[in-house]
């Protein structure tokens, strides 16, 4: 098999720059190790920077998120029983998010590369990137019993945090900053109306909480956990028990219940491996950078690496000139940085740490409050949520 560009994994990541090189006339091969509908299911975030959002619709795939999305103009925060409402618009000039779910932006690119693209190839595990400084980089894959080789001009790995085409690049080059956590997330999906009809943040002695939602009849909530907890170790009513400690307010705000329906445990970690390219094998998503997921960053990163991607292939294709691919690392990790700084003060603004100590609580307190009455500081808050300009 012969392409332009290898594209190692059909998260969102690989997706879409599937779509985006189909627009710009370069072709490429997905390859994907899990089957559609474990792609399509698997639960993740489902906040939409504008600039994605924009992305998407530009891309020729926004026309269910449009009709589907909800658009949200703010957060709550919540501490010491008090409400904050960030109001985003009024802080960024105009900007907003969008609630569509990680999920629901596969499908509908799954399904437009099928009917409008090149080969996206499920049960196709990659197994190594081969020749990344050579002129002609292969992908060794797996695929309905066979190996077989892909051989392309770029190769790129979206295949996420455990993927492969990381492991292509030479120990000499690697470097990784890392950090993880003392805690996860206990994220349940459940059948009831969204108790709030925006994002809830909350703050507690206990940990932390937040309600979000995929619809306006289904609820997202998460609480945080000590890391290495067994999802199956909280019965249902223990968490909506703890859930409704978590949100109390002085208010008479009311935490609904309803049937769970899902329920899974996410570790919590910080991660950037640079650079971003080794020859001419690349690295987008997850496979090159890992945020808690307090500030939405995930998704939204991702979709800034590809679209930058895109792009530098682009101008390579038409001028002939590499200089936006040498510069892509460099370009991409500007921004990610920026949004591992953000993704890090909010996980540790909101989250108790086990050696946290009464100082620490109160530091928090302070930094909320701060938030809540300096128009500055919950300015910086909103413009970081709602995203940073993608600079290509
Ligand atoms: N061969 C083929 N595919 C692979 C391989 C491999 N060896 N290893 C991993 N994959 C696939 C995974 O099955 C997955 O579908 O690569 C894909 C990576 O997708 P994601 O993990 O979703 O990563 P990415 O596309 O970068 O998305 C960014 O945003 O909300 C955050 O972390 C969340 O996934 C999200 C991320
Ligand atoms: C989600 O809806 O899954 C979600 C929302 C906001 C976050 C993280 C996850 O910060």
């Amino acid at each position: 098999m012969r392409t332009t560009v290898g594209i190692i994994g059909a998260g969102p990541a690989g997706l879409l720059l599937a779509r985006l090189l189909h627009n710009a006339g370069i072709d490429s091969v997905v390859l994907e190790s899990r089957d559609r509908s474990y792609v399509e299911h698997r639960q993740r975030a489902g906040i939409l920077e504008q600039g994605t959002v924009d992305v998407l619709r530009a891309a020729g795939a926004g026309e269910r998120m449009d009709r589907e999305g909800l658009r949200h103009d703010g957060i709550e925060l919540r501490f010491a029983k008090q409400r904050h409402r960030v109001d985003f618009p009024g802080l960024t000039g105009g900007r907003s998010v969008m609630v569509y779910a990680q999920t629901e932006v596969c499908k509908d690119l799954i399904a437009l590369q099928l009917k409008e693209g090149g080969p996206l190839l499920f049960e196709a595990e990659a197994l190594e990137v081969e020749g990344a400084e050579s002129g002609r980089p292969r992908v060794r894959f797996r695929h309905e019993g066979r190996e077989d080789v892909l051989e392309c001009e770029y190769v790129v790995g979206c295949d996420g945090f455990w993927g492969v085409a990381r492991k292509a690049f030479p120990a000499g080059l690697s470097r990784v900053f890392e950090r993880t956590y003392p805690y996860a997330w206990l994220g349940i999906l459940a059948d009831v109306a969204p108790s709030h009809d925006e994002l809830v943040y909350a703050r507690h002695d206990r940990g932390f909480a937040l309600l979000s939602m995929r619809s306006p009849s289904v609820s997202r909530l998460y609480l945080q956990v000590p890391a290495g907890t067994d999802a199956e170790a909280w019965r249902d009513e223990e968490i909506w028990d703890e859930l409704e400690r978590r949100f109390e307010t002085d208010d008479d705000w009311r935490l609904e219940r309803g049937p769970i329906t899902q329920k899974s445990v996410t570790p919590m970690r910080s991660y950037v491996h640079e650079p971003m390219r080794h020859g001419r094998l690349f690295l987008a998503g997850d496979a090159a950078h890992i945020v808690p997921p307090t500030g939405a960053k995930g998704l939204n990163l991702a979709v800034g690496d590809v679209v930058t991607l895109a792009r530098a292939l682009a101008h390579e294709k038409e001028t002939g000139s590499p200089e936006l691919l040498e510069t892509y690392s460099t370009t991409c990790l500007r921004r990610i940085w920026q949004a591992e700084r953000f993704s890090y003060d909010m996980t540790t603004l909101l989250h108790t740490s086990p050696e946290d100590t009464p100082f620490d609580a109160r530091l928090q307190l302070a930094r909320l409050g701060r938030i809540a009455s300096f128009r500055a500081a919950e300015t910086d808050l909103a413009e970081a949520y709602t995203g940073f300009p993608l600079d290509v």
